[in-house]
């Protein structure tokens, strides 16, 4: 026979599955990230204090500086810069490229094709703009030559000659350089 106690523990339980069921979706409207206490993400700004500023960023429109090695730059939109949009689990990032500019082989670390290296190249003569949407809000991007040339502690450059068949001093002349 159904007590009350037994009444309650079922409504619990579905309450919990329901839990379980919605787990990833928002709880509240906003949670703007206050940037003063990270815990897993940040923690909500108390939201007395939120301002429209904290939902607005400019400077998409605006141009990356593209002289360095590579030939590209980033310009990242993550919670970092726009604190709203803290656990909503999405960035924007502006990448410019230099005529003939690449994106180093990399492997963003939030991406849906975890594990997969992607790169980019402008294969034109003029200078080109992309602008991405990751499903992060606040997406790692480890670039390949860097990890793995410019390692720390250091990968031994016999490993790495070894594995990209290379001759130890181009492996030596790489690490310098990353
Ligand atoms: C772009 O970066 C290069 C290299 O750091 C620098 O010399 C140059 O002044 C920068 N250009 C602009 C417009 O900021």
């Amino acid at each position: 026979m159904a007590t009350p106690s037994h009444f309650f523990a079922l409504l619990a339980l579905t309450f919990f599955s329901l839990a379980l069921a919605i787990g990833n979706n928002p709880l509240q409207d906003f949670c703007v990230a206050d940037p003063n206490m990270l815990v897993n993400g940040f923690a909500c700004k108390d939201p007395k204090l939120v301002d429209a500023n904290d939902f607005f960023f400019s400077g998409l429109h605006l141009a990356g500086n593209t002289s360095n090695t590579v030939g590209s730059i980033i310009t990242p939109v993550t919670v970092t810069e726009l604190p709203g949009l803290n656990a909503l689990g999405i960035c924007l990032g502006r990448i410019d490229f230099a005529p003939k500019g690449i994106q180093p082989p990399h492997t963003p670390s939030c991406h849906r094709n975890q594990g997969f290296v992607h790169y980019q190249r402008n294969g034109g003569y003029g200078s080109a703009a992309a602008i991405a949407a990751l499903p992060s809000q606040n997406p790692g991007i480890n670039f390949l030559p860097n990890t793995i040339f410019g390692a720390v502690p250091e990968i031994s450059s016999d490993v790495l000659a070894k594995a990209f068949q290379l001759d130890k001093k181009v492996v030596m002349d790489l690490q310098k350089k990353f």
